[in-house]
């Protein structure tokens, strides 16, 4: 039986081949450690093996508040920012209609996200969307002080204790947060919100698989049993060397003077999963002016404008190709879709006939992955038989781990984000918060070299 995620150097030259393969001895060595406890950054490795360790009995209580929950919604809100919102995002665009907005009430209910930008504008159209439905608003935050969800969040506290009465809006918000501190673990004892736990040795952006990510999809109708699965079997079976091999791969190209990576996704479905990718690695790597920066890049779209630089701009970019054996996600139903037969040919399409749109996508990928090649693009692919709860949870473990064994061979620590907090600190002082240092200190700090 084949492994659940599969990654494959496509087209790469025989000195990055052996290149990878000369960096495996030490990322094996790092996989070890991570395992272990023993790496940089140890006290943040609560990801690894998280199913057994931790995640089955985590997702009791979720499972447990979404069975006896009796308050009618039909819309999940997710209000928060980073690690705290885009796994959800990945795993409900991936696998929701596209129209679900639109389309009669199924099993699934819709998931919409606040607290990751500012504009007024959203805020504004995502309430005209709540007025026309019953939501639910899970906010989700660590530190319980971020700005931007935190002021979404107090929007939508107003709204809901406005529109239902501070009873019943306390009934529809859940919060996820640090477990003990934070001002949003005081304010939801305070309120009484029921309130998840985000576990101490996880950051944001490996937090997917806990409540973080768990919880709003289990409200929204995802099995995130079967996500937790395809975690566990990825983190169970190690001995494939999928994370290893991809880990390694980077680490050569790295070496050989490329400075981008980019994820070719061909079906617009996976894109928030390519924001999920983007942010754990650009977020653990991005250090001491190391670090691939990781770029999504949407097949057919991005190959008529974006194509043409990937083909012949500067040669400093490897190309990760992520495909689904089984793209379509509708339900349990293959439904497909076939070029249909017309009389004459004036669209010279006639050669087409009967083929399923979703066999031209393939040829599409294939075609993306031999022009790259050939305009000297190191072309690797990671693929998976199907796209569903399942296999997203796999590739989550697969692509956390590789994450980290690829940070780790860097030479950084994966699990903090110092530039990350930096901004936060800046954002804080120019709004005037109290106890915080005038904007710009930092930088000014950095300029005169003190
Ligand atoms: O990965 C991370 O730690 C960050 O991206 C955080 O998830 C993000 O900054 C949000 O932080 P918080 O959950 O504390 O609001």
């Amino acid at each position: 039986m084949h492994p659940c995620v599969r990654f494959e150097a496509k087209f790469v030259s025989t000195e990055l081949m052996a290149a990878a393969e000369e960096a495996s001895s030490q990322a094996r060595s790092m996989l070890t450690a991570i395992r272990a406890g023993t790496c940089t950054g140890s006290e943040w490795t609560g990801w690894f093996d998280y199913p057994a360790r931790a995640g089955w009995a985590a997702l009791e209580p979720v499972e447990d508040f979404v069975r006896k929950n009796d308050t009618f919604f039909d819309l999940v809100v997710v209000v928060g920012i980073g690690g705290s919102y885009a796994g959800a995002r990945a795993v409900s665009e991936a696998l929701a209609h596209s129209y679900i907005h639109g389309l009669p009430r199924s099993s699934q209910v819709p998931v919409v996200f606040a607290g990751h930008n500012l504009s007024e504008a959203g805020l504004l159209e995502l309430m005209d969307l709540c007025d026309r439905r019953q939501p639910m608003v899970n906010v989700i935050s660590k530190s319980g002080t971020t700005t931007e969800p935190g002021v979404a969040f107090r929007i939508f506290r107003a709204y809901l204790e406005k529109r239902f009465g501070a009873r019943e809006a306390s009934r529809r918000i859940v919060v996820t947060t640090d477990a003990n501190k934070g001002a949003l673990r005081a304010l939801a004892r305070d309120k009484s919100y029921r309130a998840f736990d985000i576990p101490d040795d996880i950051g944001g952006r490996f937090s997917v698989l806990t409540p973080v990510g768990a919880l709003p999809l289990a409200l929204a109708g995802y099995d995130v049993r079967a996500m937790m699965s395809g975690a566990e079997s990825v983190f169970s079976d190690l001995k494939s060397d999928a994370a290893v091999s991809y880990a390694c791969a980077r680490k050569a190209a790295w070496d050989a003077g490329k400075r981008i990576e980019v994820t070719n996704i061909s079906d617009p479905k996976l894109s928030a999963f390519l924001e999920w990718w983007k942010q754990l690695f650009g977020e653990s790597e991005g250090k001491k002016g190391l670090g691939l920066y990781p770029a999504g890049f949407l097949s057919s779209t991005d190959l008529h404008s974006m194509g043409q630089y990937l083909q012949d701009g500067p040669r400093n970019m490897m190309e990760t190709f992520l495909v689904f054996d089984q793209p379509v996600a509708q339900g349990s139903v293959q439904r497909r879709l076939a070029i249909p037969s017309q009389s004459g040919n004036a669209d010279e399409l006639g050669y087409l006939e009967g083929r399923h749109v979703e066999d031209l996508n393939v040829a599409v990928t294939q075609a993306s992955q031999l022009a790259h090649a050939d305009g000297d693009v190191p072309v690797y692919e990671i693929r998976l038989p199907r796209l569903d709860e399942h296999h997203l949870g796999a590739l989550f473990a697969f692509h956390e781990t590789a994450c980290a064994i690829s940070a780790l061979l860097l030479g950084v620590n994966p699990f903090d984000q110092p530039g990350v907090e930096d901004y936060k600190k800046n954002l804080f002082a120019l709004l005037g918060k109290p106890g915080y240092e005038a904007p710009g200190a930092i930088l000014r700090k950095r300029l005169s070299g003190n």
